[in-house]
């Protein structure tokens, strides 16, 4: 026959893998009953329940929470309210001890005493007060209800000096009282399943963390992106000429990304690099800025000097996105290595400052200057197909394209183009065979084939 300590070694062992099982599935309540069904089953105990105690951390909340029941009266749903007395009380009876042997001795003692000197349930309810007088003893107030359940043992569960349940037991099936080792496996497997139940409280503690971080992270962000918003207003005030550049520059930026499949995050990483690109211009000064005429060559090295400004005004800033500094400090760089301040080439351009050049040069294209009106879209195509390559880059201009083909096309539901470009500049019937014909020129297959036909 199995002794305690086999039976204990394959509780356990089921244990062990259940507690795994509640750490990735979470199934905490089947954990609870499956571990009462062996409690029960390893001593042959006909009856038994498992309840939770009530936190710490909710004080108005008083009540034991059912966790696992088994062949109590039918309908039993055992439910006690834990006082401060009774936590002390319970927790004074774990109190590492390993005499103690998991019999909680003053309800258990109450009860036995009652039995003994009394003629059963009778004598207890003549000794016991109204039940819910909270001044009352926990044994004083649920010794009858308990007895009449036929619960002879109650165990409670502490971790860390919290009282995390208690289980209550009936008596053997063989009505044999409980041996030392019969004590000892019940201890024992208490003392695990009162670890789950603190480790379950532990994760949802955790996760309401989360959930608060999240939430707190968010309202962040929301300011991050409203300090951010008011930067490019005060940006476009200075520049009275582009008002609303930064911020159209923002959305071009962020359809370029999204059509590269970029991650969301990476996406308004994206939208916020353009509303900054420019932030350097609030040191430049505001009439060289707002000069009504094409400007001279020191008034033009001035301006020059806004991509590395805005880098120095961003650096600082703990952005939570990634490069937002570098995109504002290359977006005047080109692919031929003409560009400023550092006359970076290809490879040596973050391809987010990639993006916000294009973005920022298609919104100079089609919007009026002070000194020239915007260029019709025929001639913004002629620009892009001129350029790529020397300051844009294909893979840049070709997303860029076929975002724009797909508003033209129907295809996405947003109209932002056409927000940013006013209701008569584009014209889809025109347009879209112009798209193509650039998209075809720029896809390197096309390319490669045309190579090796020529
Ligand atoms: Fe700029």
């Amino acid at each position: 026959m199995e002794s305690n300590t086999q039976k204990l070694i394959h509780s356990f062992g089921a244990l062990a893998d259940l507690g795994q099982e509640v750490a990735d599935s979470g199934d905490f309540m089947e954990m609870v009953r499956t571990s009462l069904h062996l409690l029960l089953g390893t001593l042959a105990i006909r009856r038994g329940a498992i309840v939770e105690s009530p936190t710490h951390l909710l004080p108005e909340d008083k009540s034991t929470n059912l966790l696992a029941v088994w062949g109590v009266g039918e309908n039993y749903q055992p439910k006690f309210d834990v006082e401060d007395a009774d936590r002390e009380m319970f927790l004074n009876v774990t109190d590492g001890a390993v005499e103690v042997l998991g019999l909680v001795q003053s309800p258990t003692s109450s009860v036995q005493s009652q039995n003994r000197t009394g003629s059963g349930s009778d004598r207890v309810e003549e000794v016991i007060p109204t039940t819910g007088d909270s001044s009352a003893t926990f044994g004083v107030r649920y010794a009858t209800e308990l007895t009449q359940q036929g619960i002879e043992l109650i165990i409670p569960m502490a971790v860390r000096g919290e009282l995390t349940g208690l289980v209550l037991l009936g008596g053997k099936a063989s009505g044999e009282p409980f041996s030392a080792d019969d004590l000892e496996v019940i201890k024992s497997m208490a003392r695990h399943i009162g670890v789950g139940i603190h480790t379950h409280r532990l994760l949802g503690e955790v996760k309401q963390q989360a959930v608060e971080n999240r939430r707190l992270y968010e309202d962040l962000r929301a300011i991050y992106r409203d300090t951010v918003r008011a930067f490019a207003a005060a940006i476009d005030i200075k520049d009275k000429y582009t008002q609303g550049h930064s911020e159209r520059v923002g959305k071009y930026s962020e359809i370029i990304a999204r059509e590269l499949g970029f991650g969301e995050e990476e996406v308004e990483g994206m939208a916020i690099a353009g509303y900054l690109h420019d932030v350097g211009k609030l040191v430049v000064e505001r009439d060289i800025i707002n000069a009504p005429y094409r400007i001279d060559a020191k008034q033009s090295s001035e301006l020059n000097r806004h991509p590395a400004a805005g880098f120095e005004i961003l650096s600082p800033i703990h952005h939570p996105y990634a490069d937002i500094p570098l995109m504002a400090k290359y977006h005047h760089e080109r692919m031929d290595g003409r560009g400023y301040p550092d006359g970076l080439t290809d490879t040596q351009i973050p391809l987010g400052a990639k993006i916000v050049t294009l973005a920022d040069s298609f919104d100079a294209m089609t919007t009026d200057r002070p000194y020239k009106t915007r260029r019709t879209f025929d001639e913004v195509i002629i620009d892009l197909r001129h350029n790529t390559g020397s300051q844009f880059d294909a893979i840049v201009v070709t997303a860029f394209c076929r975002a724009l083909l797909k508003e033209l096309n129907g295809e996405t539901k947003e109209r932002r183009f056409l927000k940013m470009l006013g209701k008569n500049y584009l014209d889809a019937t025109k347009d879209i065979p112009l798209l193509k014909e650039l998209l075809a020129e720029l896809d390197p297959n096309t390319r490669t084939a045309a190579a090796g036909t020529a």
